[in-house]
């Protein structure tokens, strides 16, 4: 039998509050929506996927008999008056999938929150008699009501939360082999710590997106005008010289210089390189040679990790990869196990989410979970006066 995965060691889950009859209960959530304005003009939630994922912990915290009230926060708001900031429309949503709960306004109106002030911690948690935390996707954020309330009051992991880390911790503690892993997006910054550790329990780690081009240039091929961080070209060459499971794209689908990129642009010229792409040419899609080599590759694994788009997907002439590799995860018999917004968008887009086994709330938590396993939400919630000592 597998054993309890080391992330779940010491944390306190539900039951580990006791009875909760008549206790008043902060769940932390992360209702970080996206929002949209409908018809009116009025800016509604656009896609509830966050909201739905913490009803389960909420229905069970009422069927225990607790009050509870939820707290978020909700994007990156400049204050209190900014209007992109308010709860009303999540919680118009709320109401309608579990009504009478309550919801605190957007916690980041408060420069305490992000700065992990004490006293705003002590102002969240008042006339609270246990916390609850089921924000996976806000985890790697050491921000007041993530990492405060667990060091005041009796405190657990959501049901959410739970899986998320059970989910994640199963992919670098005991995957079913082989184990495949698909990294892209734009950014080689943000993913070249994920990639490393990734790489050190995956079979094969595939990489597309704007973030390979770095790979590319380390690895001496002339990438044009695409996306390159010349600060992380050592990294890379080091990753590739340690690691032979980092495989890159074979083939790009690029776009002639200067021309435009995103929905709907037409101008310019297309077209396929397989070797060195020429001056000013930007590479925005893995070609059809690593989509097929990837959906492949995909196709004979037992366990599928994938987070970041491998083009511009939203550029239909830069989506092929992207829907290739949604595709593949989700036609697998595999384990698939899908995070980060673009990632999800494309399932949803191609009608796939659905098919895929689990799709992670998170996109910056999964990868930082990936990278240290483990997270700020989880150390704190292990050090609360409830959680056992003994590490089981
Ligand atoms: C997210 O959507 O990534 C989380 O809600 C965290 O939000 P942040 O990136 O603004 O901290
Ligand atoms: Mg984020």
């Amino acid at each position: 039998m597998a054993s309890t995965p080391t992330a779940l060691r010491g944390l306190p889950l539900l039951d580990d509050l006791g009875p909760i009859d008549g206790a008043r209960v902060l769940v932390r959530t992360d209702f970080n929506v996206p929002l949209a304005r409908g018809l009116d003009g009025e800016l509604e939630v656009a896609d509830d996927f966050r909201v739905r994922a913490a009803l389960p912990t909420i229905e069970a915290l009422r069927a225990g008999g607790a009050h509870v009230v939820c707290c978020s926060h909700l994007g990156r708001p400049s204050g209190p008056d900014d209007p992109t900031g308010s709860m009303a429309p999540v919680r118009r949503v709320l109401e309608r999938l579990c009504p009478g709960v309550e919801l605190l306004e957007n916690l980041r109106f408060d420069p305490g929150e992000q700065a992990n002030d004490p006293a705003f911690v002590d102002r969240l948690v008042e006339g609270f008699d246990a916390y609850v935390n089921d924000a996976f996707s806000v985890a790697h954020r050491a921000h007041a009501s993530v990492v405060g309330p667990p060091a005041r009051l009796p405190s657990a992991a959501g049901l959410r939360l739970e899986r998320e880390v059970e989910v994640l911790a199963g992919l670098l503690e005991d995957p079913p082999r082989p184990f495949v892993a698909v990294l892209g997006g734009a950014k080689v910054t943000d993913k070249l710590g994920v990639t490393a550790a990734v790489a050190r329990v995956a079979d094969a780690v595939l990489v597309g997106g704007g973030m390979a081009f770095t790979f590319l240039a380390a690895e001496g091929r002339a990438v044009g005008a695409s996306l390159l961080d010349e600060s992380r070209l050592e990294g890379c060459r080091t990753l590739l010289a340690r690691s032979d499971r980092v495989r890159l794209p074979s083939d790009v689908v690029a776009l002639s210089p200067g021309q435009p990129f995103g929905p709907g642009c037409t101008d310019g010229e297309v077209a396929v390189f397989e070797g060195d792409l020429p001056d000013g040419w930007v590479g925005l899609d893995v070609g059809p040679a690593t989509a097929a080599a990837f959906a492949e590759a995909l196709r004979g694994a037992a366990t599928i990790l994938w987070n970041g788009p491998m083009g511009v997907f939203e550029d239909e002439r830069f989506a092929a990869g992207t829907v290739a590799v949604a595709r593949a995860t989700a036609t697998s018999r595999a384990f698939s196990v899908v995070g980060g917004g673009d990632s999800e968008h494309a399932l949803e887009r191609a009608g796939l989410a659905k098919d895929v086994s689990f799709v992670s709330t998170g996109g910056g938590a999964m990868l930082a979970f990936l990278e240290h396993g483990d997270l700020p939400a989880l150390a704190a919630l292990r050090r609360a006066p409830n959680a056992t000592k003994d590490g089981t």
